[in-house]
C-alpha cells in the first residue's frame, strides 16, 4: 500500500525526492534521502528506439539539458505536488516546467497560451513592473495588443473580456506592490465563459496560502526566486498547468532555452522544504509589524491584506483561510517624495534596502525607482503607486526588531 501524506507541509518536505514514501526496492545501492545533482547535458541510450522517444518529448526520458534534466524534474514534480494539493487524484494530469527566472516563466506562459501578433494580451493594472512592461511594450513590438484592467473590479473585467477577447488575462493573487487580492474563482469563471486563459502569478501567496488551479486557473506561475528559494541566493521560475498544455509549453521552452539549470533547481528544491515554516513565520511577523506600524504618525497608510481596513480583507480571509495574508506590507510615507524616501532607506539598520522579496531577511524596496521604474510617472499614478510608497517584505527575524528598525528610520 502506498502512503500519501495528508498535509501540504509533509509534501513540501518530501515532494520530488527519489526516496519518498515507500521502502526502497531491493538493490545493492541504498536510496539517498536527498536526491543528487545530475549536471549531465547529454544521455546515452543502448537502444535507439528509446533515444527516439526521448527526442520526441517523452517526459520520463532525458536526452539533452535544454529538453529536460532529472534534477530540474525533481523540483518540478515537487511543485506539482504542492499546487495540486487540493486535488491529489488530478496531480498526474498536471506538469510543471522550471525556468531561469520568474520573468522567463511569465513570458513562457503567455507565449505558449497563444500571445502573438494580431491577438490581445490583458493583465491586472497593478502587476509587477516587468510583467507590466511585457504587456505594455514587448508584446506590442511583436504585433500583439496589450491592455490593463482593474482585476478587483469584476464588472470591468467582464466588459473587457467581451469587448477585447484577450487570449490571456494575467493576474497576481496578491499584487506587487499594492497588495490587492483578486477573486481568482470568479475571474476563472469569467475567463472560461469568454475563452480567455487565466494565468495566475502566485508568487506572493505561495501554495501555502492559495492554490489557484483548484479554483479554475489555467496556469500558475511563480518567481521561485522569492519564497520558494527563500534565501535570496538563487534566481528561478516555474509554471504549472494541465498536461494538455504541456506540448506547447515544452516546445516553446525547448526552442527559446530559458531553462532552469540543475544547480539552481537543487537549491530551489531544498528551499521548498522549509517554505511552510518560513511562510508561516513571515506571515505571522507581517501581521504583527503591520498592526504596529499602522499606528505610526509618520505613515499616511499601511496596506496589508491582514488588516481589517484593507479593501479585500474579507476576500483574502475567504480565499486564504487561516493560513495567513502574505508577508509583504506596503507603507505610504506621509507627505513624502523621493528625498524623504531615500532618507528613510538610508537610515535603516537591520532591514535591508534591497530589490527582492521572499527572503528570510526583511527587505524594503521603493517601487518608483526599482520594480516600477519602467512605468512613466503618469502610469504609476494611474495604478496608484505614489512617490511615498515603500514595499516592506517581512523576513523571519523577531517582529519587534523589524518594527523598531523601521520606526526609528521613519523618525530621522
Ligand atoms: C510578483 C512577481 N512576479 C514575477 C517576478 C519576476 O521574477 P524574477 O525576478 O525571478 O524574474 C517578480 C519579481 O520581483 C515578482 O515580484
Amino acid at each position: 500500500m502506498s502512503f500519501t501524506p495528508k498535509s501540504i507541509d509533509s509534501k513540501a518536505v518530501h515532494g520530488g525526492e527519489e526516496r519518498r514514501y515507500a521502502p526502497p526496492a531491493p538493490s545493492a545501492t541504498p536510496a539517498p534521502v536527498v536526491s543528487g545533482i545530475i549536471p549531465s547535458i547529454g544521455y546515452v541510450y543502448e537502444d535507439s528506439t528509446h533515444l527516439d522517444s526521448a527526442l520526441g518529448g517523452d517526459p520520463d526520458l532525458y536526452v539533452y539539458g535544454r529538453y529536460g534534466n532529472p534534477t530540474v524534474a525533481a523540483f518540478e514534480n515537487a511543485i506539482v505536488d504542492l499546487e495540486c494539493h487540493d486535488m491529489p487524484a488530478q496531480a498526474a494530469d498536471h506538469f510543471a516546467l522550471a525556468t531561469a527566472s520568474g520573468m522567463a516563466a511569465i513570458h513562457l506562459a503567455m507565449a505558449a497560451c497563444g500571445v502573438q501578433a494580431g491577438v490581445t494580451v490583458a493583465a491586472a493594472q497593478d502587476c509587477y513592473g516587468a510583467t507590466y512592461s511585457l504587456v505594455d511594450s514587448l508584446w506590442p513590438q511583436y504585433g500583439a495588443k496589450g491592455l490593463f484592467v482593474d482585476a478587483t473590479d469584476l464588472d470591468a473585467v467582464e466588459r473587457m473580456l467581451v469587448e477585447e477577447a484577450p487570449v490571456v488575462l494575467v493576474v497576481e493573487t496578491i499584487s506587487n506592490p499594492l497588495l490587492k487580492v483578486v477573486d481568482i474563482p470568479r475571474l476563472a469563471q469569467l475567463c472560461r465563459a469568454h475563452n480567455t486563459r487565466l494565468l495566475v502569478d502566485n508568487t506572493f501567496a505561495t501554495p501555502m496560502l492559495f492554490r489557484p488551479l483548484a479554483h479554475g486557473a489555467d496556469v500558475v506561475i511563480h518567481s521561485a526566486t522569492k519564497y520558494i528559494g527563500g534565501h535570496g541566493d538563487v534566481l528561478g521560475g516555474v509554471v504549472v498547468a494541465r498536461n494538455e498544455l504541456r506540448p506547447a509549453f515544452w516546445d516553446f521552452l525547448k526552442k527559446t532555452g530559458a531553462n532552469l539549470g540543475p544547480h539552481e533547481a537543487w537549491l530551489l528544491h531544498r528551499g521548498l522544504k522549509t517554505m511552510p515554516l518560513r511562510v508561516e513565520r513571515q506571515c505571522g511577523n507581517a501581521v504583527a509589524v503591520a498592526e504596529q506600524l499602522s499606528r505610526h504618525p509618520a505613515l499616511a497608510r499601511v496596506r496589508y491584506p491582514g488588516l481589517p481596513d484593507h479593501p479585500q480583507h474579507q476576500l483574502a480571509a475567504r480565499l486564504f483561510g487561516q493560513r495567513g495574508y502574505g508577508a509583504v506590507v506596503a507603507l505610504e510615507l506621509k507627505d513624502a517624495g523621493r528625498p524623504e524616501v531615500f532618507r528613510f532607506l538610508e537610515a535603516l539598520q537591520m532591514v535591508q534596502p534591497a530589490t527582492t522579496v521572499g527572503d528570510v531577511y526583511s527587505l524594503v524596496l521603493y517601487p518608483s525607482h526599482a520594480s516600477h521604474r519602467a512605468l512613466s510617472p503618469a502610469q504609476r499614478a494611474a495604478v496608484g503607486i505614489s512617490d511615498g510608497l515603500v514595499r516592506l517584505a517581512v523576513g523571519a527575524e523577531d517582529p519587534r526588531d523589524i518594527t523598531a528598525d523601521i520606526s526609528a528610520a521613519l523618525e530621522i
